[in-house]
């Protein structure tokens, strides 16, 4: 705060320069004198800028480049409506030793202003849109604060371009950015798609968070040949996509959780039909020695999302 100070002294330095100039032959106006110093990036916000200027932290005032700078948009903010009036914070009552802190302080951590409070300013004009599911999420239930994911005052919130806001997911979600590095995964690490094409940050009617009803509606608005009907339905293919795959990577082709017969074994291990390792001796008639290939039953049951194939009941055409 020393350029604050600098800066309150400079004030005093051109309010008595103004006073003694040849065009206040009169004497001097107290009132113009005291002339507030001027809005720097949003309306009313010298009460704050006087202080917290561009020597004071530039990144500060690049808010007057984000949406919430659009000064002729009426629902605009200005410093008080997210931090709250602050009349001691301004004014350092006389006797306080320290110069008592805003109303509102947004941080990650909740320690000064609780995770609610500092919601509650942003829900004022945010409550609708994707924030409806809000209220009951697991984010807010854990005590996530919106500044936990946005940066308002930066000139571009990470969270909100693509190819930046995995970033700000993994700082809590780590176990995510190991399963981008796998073998077969969604295009995460090119920023083609992000976390958001499958999540709903706020909260949604569904567990955990997708932008649709279920797993498999939110799979279908990108892979709409999945979902059918077919004529021959492989039950567990339209019960959720996620039996078979983990959606953020694998270290299996096509982002199975598991590997080759083990995957369809886990539910076909009885079935007459061999699951067991293929041998010379168990082999079905008439099939050629590729299709046993690292036992994939896919090989031959290649239709294993559903057939439309008149005789495609096992899944083989
Ligand atoms: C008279 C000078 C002055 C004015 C006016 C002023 N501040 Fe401050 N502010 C300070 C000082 C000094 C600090 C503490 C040093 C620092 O962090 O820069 C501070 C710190 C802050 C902090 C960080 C608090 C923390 O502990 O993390 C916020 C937020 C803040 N001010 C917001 C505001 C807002 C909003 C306004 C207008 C309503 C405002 N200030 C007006 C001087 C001022
Ligand atoms: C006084 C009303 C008001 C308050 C309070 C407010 N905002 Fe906004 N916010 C707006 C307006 C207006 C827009 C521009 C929306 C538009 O153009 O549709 C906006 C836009 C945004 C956007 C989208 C930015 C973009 O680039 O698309 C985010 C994110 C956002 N606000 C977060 C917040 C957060 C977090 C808080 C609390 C710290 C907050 N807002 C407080 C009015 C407000
Ligand atoms: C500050 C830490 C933090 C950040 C940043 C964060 N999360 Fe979370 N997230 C959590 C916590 C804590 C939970 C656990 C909630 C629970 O168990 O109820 C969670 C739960 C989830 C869930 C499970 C759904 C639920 O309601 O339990 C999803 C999906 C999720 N986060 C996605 C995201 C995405 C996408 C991002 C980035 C846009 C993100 N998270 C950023 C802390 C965070
Ligand atoms: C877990 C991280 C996370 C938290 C917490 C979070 N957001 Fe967001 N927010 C996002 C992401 C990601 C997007 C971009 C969504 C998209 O592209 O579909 C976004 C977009 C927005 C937008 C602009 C688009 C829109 O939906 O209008 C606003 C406004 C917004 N958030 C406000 C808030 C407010 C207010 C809070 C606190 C109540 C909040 N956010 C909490 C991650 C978060
Ligand atoms: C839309 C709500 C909103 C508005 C308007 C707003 N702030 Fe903030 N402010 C925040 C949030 C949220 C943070 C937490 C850091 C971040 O998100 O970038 C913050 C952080 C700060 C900090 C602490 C920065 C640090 O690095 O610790 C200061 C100081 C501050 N704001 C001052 C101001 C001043 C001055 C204005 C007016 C020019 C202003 N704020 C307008 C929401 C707002
Ligand atoms: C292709 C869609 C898709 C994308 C992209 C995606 N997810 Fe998920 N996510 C899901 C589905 C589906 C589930 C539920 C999985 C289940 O039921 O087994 C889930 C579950 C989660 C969960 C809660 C359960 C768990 O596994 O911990 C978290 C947290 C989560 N995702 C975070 C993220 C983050 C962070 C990103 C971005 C790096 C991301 N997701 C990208 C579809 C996606
Ligand atoms: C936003 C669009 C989008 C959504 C939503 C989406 N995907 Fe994808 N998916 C893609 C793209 C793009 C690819 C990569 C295609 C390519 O590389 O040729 C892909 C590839 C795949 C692959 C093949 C990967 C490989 O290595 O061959 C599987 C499996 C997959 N997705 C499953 C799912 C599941 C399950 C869901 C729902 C939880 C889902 N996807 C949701 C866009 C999406
Ligand atoms: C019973 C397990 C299982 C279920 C459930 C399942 N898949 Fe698959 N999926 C596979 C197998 C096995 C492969 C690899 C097929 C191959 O190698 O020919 C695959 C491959 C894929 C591929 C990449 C190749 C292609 O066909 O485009 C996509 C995309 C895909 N699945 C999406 C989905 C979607 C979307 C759902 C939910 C509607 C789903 N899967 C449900 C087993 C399953
Ligand atoms: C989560 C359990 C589950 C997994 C995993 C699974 N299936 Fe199935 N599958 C079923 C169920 C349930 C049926 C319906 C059985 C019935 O109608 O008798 C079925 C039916 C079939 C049928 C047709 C059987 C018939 O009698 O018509 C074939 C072929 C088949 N599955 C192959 C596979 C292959 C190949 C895999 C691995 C890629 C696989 N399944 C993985 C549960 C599963
Ligand atoms: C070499 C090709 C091939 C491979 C590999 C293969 N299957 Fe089959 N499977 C078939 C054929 C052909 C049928 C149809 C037999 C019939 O109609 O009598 C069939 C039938 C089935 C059936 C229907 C019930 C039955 O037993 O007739 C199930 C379930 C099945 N296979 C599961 C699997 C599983 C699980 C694997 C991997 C462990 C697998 N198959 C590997 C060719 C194969």
């Amino acid at each position: 705060m020393k350029q604050v100070t600098r800066m309150l002294a400079s004030l005093a330095v051109v309010a008595l320069m103004l006073g003694a100039g040849p065009a206040t032959a009169q004497a001097p106006q107290p009132a113009e004198a005291r002339k507030p110093p001027p809005d720097l990036v949003l309306r009313g916000d010298a009460k704050c800028t006087r202080c917290h200027n561009e020597e004071d932290d530039p990144r500060l005032l690049s808010i007057g480049k984000t949406r919430h700078g659009v000064n002729a948009d009426r629902r605009t903010p200005t410093c008080t409506t997210c931090h709250g009036e602050s009349e001691n914070h301004i004014n350092k009552p006389a006797g306080a030793k320290e110069r008592p802190k805003p109303d509102r302080i947004f941080a990650r951590n909740n320690e000064t202003t609780p995770a609610e409070a500092q919601n509650g300013a942003c829900l004022i004009c945010h409550r609708g849109g994707s924030r409806v599911h809000w209220q009951g999420s697991g984010h807010s239930r854990s005590q996530l604060a919106c500044a936990s994911c946005h940066s308002v005052h930066a000139a571009r919130d990470q969270v909100l371009v693509k190819a930046t806001q995995a970033g700000v997911c993994f700082t809590c979600h780590q176990d995510k950015r190991a399963d981008i590095f796998r073998f077969s995964t969604h295009p995460l690490r090119t920023g083609w798609m992000t976390c958001s094409s499958c999540h709903a940050p706020h909260g949604s009617a569904t567990e955990p968070n997708l932008i649709r009803n279920t797993v498999n509606e939110t799979c279908y608005t990108c892979h709409a040949d999945k979902r059918g009907p077919f004529l021959w339905e492989h039950p567990p293919v339209r019960e959720n996509c996620a039996e078979c795959h983990n959606p953020h990577g694998a270290n299996n082709p096509a982002m199975l959780k598991v590997r080759g017969p083990f995957l369809c074994q886990q539910c076909h291990i009885a079935t007459q039909h061999p699951s067991t390792l293929y041998s010379g001796s168990n082999l079905p008639p008439n099939l050629a020695a590729d299709k046993m290939l690292g036992q994939q039953c896919a090989n031959c049951h290649s239709k294993v999302h559903g057939s439309n194939h008149p005789s495609g009941a096992r899944f083989t055409r």
